[in-house]
């Protein structure tokens, strides 16, 4: 069958380098069993999951942060001085402030740069993304720097075995910049948020609500809390939702698309989303076996990897989703950079 012309997209921003960094250690499912009442049959059919990485003690999420961008600023071919914006996508900041985003630019010695951090859990990488975006757009900036960076082992309840098995370390970047006469980039993108469902993925203790002290501590309200099955549906039909408003508003097929790269949380839910918006199997990336469920690093961590496998070619046509806490999702279509 012939496929259609696909619309041009008029996308000015181009992504110039990924990196991504994972700490050494692996906690594998067999790991787990010794933890928590658990088993590797369960975690693998129900989640997709094998290992995770887990940072050392003496590693905070700027350190993760940090390995991951000055990859992505290698990848780019700029020098750090030359970013004018850095933002770290991050629900495991080092500290309440100064923010995460502040102690990476320190680091990584962009003294030119303007830093904060972005809470959109999950979600976070492609927010980050769209907010850069929108400020190089603005015309008053040229280079930034969007980072997801996560250490989740630091704010998970170790004896919960629905949580604990899920998540993992790690940290994704992306240099974007300006480029007026090149083709390709970044194309439509859809945020979107329901805070009135915040509760059903929460930490809800200390923080200004309800500040640390005993009780918290007893209660482990600091950790992570999660309705699993009411996440599951709402992430299933909010990133199929969006995947197709998307691909109607680029007049793109979903035959077009040479990779989807969706927040890893679940294989089922990679392959929820896959089915219903029609795409076939080897076009989704997956890298949840080895990572599990990375928040805002996910992303940014599958899109490094899929660029130096060698599985984005020039032209290629991709679609990043992403679904978390909030609830936010979000979703954004890119044409792989093409040679000026
Ligand atoms: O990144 C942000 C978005 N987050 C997500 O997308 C996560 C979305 N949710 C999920 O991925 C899934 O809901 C989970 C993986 C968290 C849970 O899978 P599920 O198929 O929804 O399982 P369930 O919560 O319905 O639990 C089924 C059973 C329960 O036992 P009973 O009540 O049927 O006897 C649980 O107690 O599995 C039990 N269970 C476990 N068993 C062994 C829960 N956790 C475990 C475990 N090992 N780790």
């Amino acid at each position: 069958m012939p496929v259609k012309p696909t619309k041009d997209l008029d996308m000015p921003i181009q992504i110039l380098g990924t990196g991504s960094y994972t700490p050494e250690k692996v906690l594998t499912n067999q790991d787990l069993e010794k933890m928590v009442e658990t088993n590797d049959e369960w975690i693998t059919t129900r989640t997709g999951i094998r290992e995770r990485r887990i940072a050392a003690e003496d590693q905070a999420t700027s350190d993760l942060a940090l390995e991951a961008a000055k990859n992505a600023v290698d990848a780019s071919g700029l020098g750090a001085e030359e970013l004018d914006v850095i933002l770290v996508a991050t629900c495991s900041p080092d500290m309440f402030f100064p923010s995460t985003a502040t102690i990476v630019q320190d680091q990584l010695g962009a003294k030119k740069a303007f830093a904060m951090d972005l809470s959109a859990a999950c979600s976070g990488f492609i927010y980050g993304l769209e907010v850069a975006r929108n400020l190089l757009e603005s015309g008053r900036y040229q280079n930034a720097l969007v980072i997801g960076a996560e250490k989740m082992s630091s704010v998970i309840d170790w004896e919960d075995r629905t949580t604990c098995i899920l998540f993992g370390d790690g940290a994704g970047a992306a240099v974007i910049s300006r480029e007026e006469n090149s083709s390709g980039g970044l194309g439509p993108c859809e945020l979107g948020a329901n805070g009135a469902l915040g509760h059903l993925l929460c930490i809800p203790g200390g923080g200004s609500r309800k500040p640390l002290s005993e009780e918290v501590l007893a209660e482990k309200s600091h950790t992570i809390e999660m309705a699993g099955q009411e996440v599951f549906k709402h992430a299933v039909t909010s990133m199929t939702r969006t995947a197709k408003r998307l691909l109607k508003e680029a007049e793109w097929a979903p035959e077009d698309l040479a990779l989807v790269i969706p927040h890893q949380a679940n294989q089922r839910i990679l392959e929820a989303i896959r089915s219903r918006v029609g795409v076939e199997k080897d076009r989704v990336f997956v890298n949840v076996d080895k990572y599990g469920n990375t928040s805002a690093a996910s992303i940014g961590i599958a899109l490094d990897e899929a660029v130096r496998q060698g599985g984005l070619k020039p032209g290629d046509k991709v679609m990043l989703l992403a679904f978390g806490a909030g609830f936010t999702w979000g979703g954004l279509l890119l044409e792989w950079r093409s040679p000026v």
